[in-house]
Order: structure tokens, then sequence, then C-alpha cells
């Protein structure tokens, strides 16, 4: 069986492209390298011995796509390819909005086209907007509270997959909502390459571990929590990718959503005594003000996924730092060459 991974290049898809290989799917990775590069792609080959069929192109454009797609037969594809700045969402929301969800009309128009019925949407916990429960199950309300275009294109591709559906009741659809993706393979051969300075908390304290940065700021200790400092269930990428393969295994006529997450809640200081723990460096941190739309704590209440798709999270906290780090250490400028200094 033949899977399409859109945005298979980058760092949750690459990671799904491994899992998927090694389950024994073949695998098209769709992708235009806005945000990677083709060197993830070879690595996927090199590490399972198992070759992917990949077409270097933008979804935005549905002729483009159409016609490279055309040729190609799939029975399932897993949507990954967007823009996920939160901060660049703000700054440029057309080009969030444009890319997220013309991508998606027109992948969803070519599945129509091609008539292939199965589709696993990258979401994200983000759509749960201010929690309103301890641990957040898939009932809690969504798009309700959002901050940024980011998360908004989200919630809206959510309905808009379940409006598809609604025309053509044979469309299986999963959403899964992703909580904090960390970490990378075991090989250190693939993971996550951020341009510019690091959004995301992981990848910038591996930088500071490894001295291309001074010190962590932590964003704000005066939240709810038992330290201060904000809260967030923390997902090995591999655990996430697994759940993709669950995912795709028990698809059924309809549109599921499962969150995809641990279930257990680390603060900032919590992750950043695990990455000096793995990398045997000194972190330093600084407390700064609180990050503008953070919240205090936000977990996954992952029992659907657990129970509906036989999936939970296997690997700890430590286990995402010692692969972030492995990661880190044999790649201090990521695949892109894109590490810069300058905040
Ligand atoms: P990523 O940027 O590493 O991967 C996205 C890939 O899509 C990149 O390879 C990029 O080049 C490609 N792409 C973007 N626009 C495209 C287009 N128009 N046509 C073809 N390719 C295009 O990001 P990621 O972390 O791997 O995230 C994958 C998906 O998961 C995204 O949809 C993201 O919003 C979602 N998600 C990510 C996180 C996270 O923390 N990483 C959390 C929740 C949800
Ligand atoms: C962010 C996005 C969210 C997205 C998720 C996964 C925001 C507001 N939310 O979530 O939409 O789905 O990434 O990609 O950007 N922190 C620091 N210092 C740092 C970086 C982060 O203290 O330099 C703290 C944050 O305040 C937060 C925690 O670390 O408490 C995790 O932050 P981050 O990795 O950015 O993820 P989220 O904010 O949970």
């Amino acid at each position: 069986m033949r899977v399409l991974l859109t945005g298979g290049a980058g760092y949750i898809g690459s990671h799904t492209a491994l899992v998927l290989l090694e389950a024994g799917y073949d695998v098209t990775v769709l992708d235009d390298f806005s945000n990677s590069s083709a060197e993830s792609v070879a690595r996927i080959e090199a590490l399972t011995d198992r070759s992917v069929q990949t077409i270097a192109c933008n979804l935005g454009d549905l002729r483009e796509a159409a016609q490279a797609l055309q040729v190609i037969d799939f029975e399932a594809a897993i949507h990954l390819a967007g823009f996920k700045a939160v901060g660049e969402s703000v700054k440029n929301p057309s080009a969030y909005y444009r890319n997220n969800i013309v991508s998606t009309l027109n992948l969803l128009d070519i599945l129509r086209a091609k008539n292939v019925r199965e589709l696993v949407f990258s979401s994200s916990a983000t759509v749960y907007g201010v929690p309103q429960t301890e641990r957040i199950d898939e009932s809690h309300p969504t798009g309700q509270g959002l901050t940024n275009p980011y998360g908004r294109s989200k919630a809206m591709i959510e309905q808009i997959i379940r409006d598809v559906h609604a025309s053509w009741p044979d469309f299986k659809a999963v959403l899964l909502r992703y909580f904090n993706p960390v970490g990378a393979h075991e090989s250190g051969r693939i993971g996550e390459s951020p341009s510019g300075v690091p959004n995301n908390l992981m990848p910038y304290v591996a930088q500071v571990a490894a001295g291309q940065r001074e010190s962590v700021k932590v964003f704000g200790d005066a939240y709810a929590t038992p330290d201060g400092t904000g809260v967030r269930d923390y997902i090995h990428v591999m655990d996430l990718a697994d759940g993709h393969l669950a995912a795709l295994q028990h698809l059924e006529p309809g549109v599921a959503t499962y969150n995809l997450g641990s279930g257990i809640g680390y603060s900032v200081l919590d992750v950043i005594g695990a990455y000096a723990e793995a990398s045997g460096k000194d972190v330093p941190y600084v407390i700064t003000e609180p990050r503008a739309g953070d919240v205090s704590r936000v977990i996954a209440d992952p029992s659907r996924a657990n129970q509906m798709l036989g999936w939970s999270a296997k690997r700890s906290l430590d286990d995402a730092c010692r692969d972030s780090w492995r990661w880190q250490k044999q790649n201090p400028e990521g695949l892109q060459g894109r590490y810069t200094v300058a905040e």
C-alpha cells in the first residue's frame, strides 16, 4: 500500500515516513522544501534501505499538484504540509491562511478526483484554545479563544474536512491533535531543523546546551503550576510517528479525532533540568516576562487514542532529551544550514 505524505520532508513527516517504511508501506513525499531539505529524505532512505518517491511541488498550486499526482497511485494521504510558526502567522496572516487552507482544499479536491478515501490530518492541541479542564479530552470545545491565525487555520481545516465528509460519506478522515512534539530519531540522523531563532522550547534549550546561545529565556515563573513555569505535554516525535501508523490502520468512514499526547505534564524548568542531565552540559536560564498568548498548562487526556488505536506514548522526556542532544551534536547547523545566532 502506498501512502502520500504531504510535507513529508519536514520534522514530523520525516519520522512518520520512516515508521511507515519500516512497517512495509510504500511512501511518496510531496514537499516544496520551503521549510525542509531533500537531505532528510536521503537520510530516511539510508536508514531504512528503502526508496522514497519524492515530488518537489507546491501543494498550494492546484494545477501543479494535480498534474504531479495524476500519475501516482496511492491509497491514503497523511497531510502534514503547512506553515507552523505562531509569531509569523500573527505578522503575516494571509500567507498562513493561504498556504494552510488552500493547500488543504487542493489536496481534498485531488483525493476526491482520484477517489482516494483515506486521510490523516496534522492538527494541533492549539485548537482547544485556553484549557477549561485539567487534562483535555477530544470533547473539549475547539475554535474558541484562539489567539493567532496559525491556530485558527487548524480549527478551520478541521471544519473543512468535516464538511467534505458530509458530502462524501465514504470518506475516512482522522484529525490528529498533537500536543508538544519533541526529540528526534534515536540515530541522530533526522530531527528538527528550525530556521533562525527557535520558537519552541526544546530546540532552544538544545542550542544553549551546545553553547550556540547564552541562556534559555524562561517565559514567566508566576503561573499557577508547581514551580510557576508553564506546563506542557511533551511527546516524543517517534511516538507521534507511531500514532500516525496506528491512525492509518484504524481508518473508518467518518471523521475521528484523537489527541496524541503522553498525558504527563512537565514544566519549563523540568525540561531544562532533564536536558542538562541528558547532555551533561550546563543549561543556564533567565526568567523573563510571560510570552503573549501563552497559557499555564496544556495536558492531554490521551485515553481515546489509547483505547481505540491501541497506541500510547512509550518514550519519556529523558529519552526525548537524549535523542534531541544526539541530533543536535551531529547536526549543529541543522539540515538546511539556516541556524543563525542573531536574536
Ligand atoms: P515542518 O515545517 O518541519 O514540516 C512541514 C513541511 O511542509 C515542510 O517540509 C515544508 O517544506 C512543507 N510545506 C509547507 N508548505 C507547503 C506547500 N504549500 N506545499 C508543499 N510542501 C509544503 O513542520 P512539522 O513540525 O513537521 O509540522 C508538520 C505539521 O504538523 C504541520 O501541519 C504543523 O502545523 C503540524 N503541527 C506541528 C507541531 C509541532 O510542534 N511541530 C504541533 C502541532 C501541529
Ligand atoms: C507552541 C504554539 C502552539 C503549537 C506548539 C507546538 C504558541 C503560543 N503556541 O506551543 O500553537 O501548536 O508550539 O509547535 O507559540 N518557553 C520558554 N522559553 C522559550 C520557549 C518556550 O519559557 O524560549 C515556554 C513556553 O512559555 C511554554 C513552554 O516553554 O510554557 C513550551 O513552549 P513551546 O515549545 O513554544 O510550545 P507551546 O507554547 O506549548
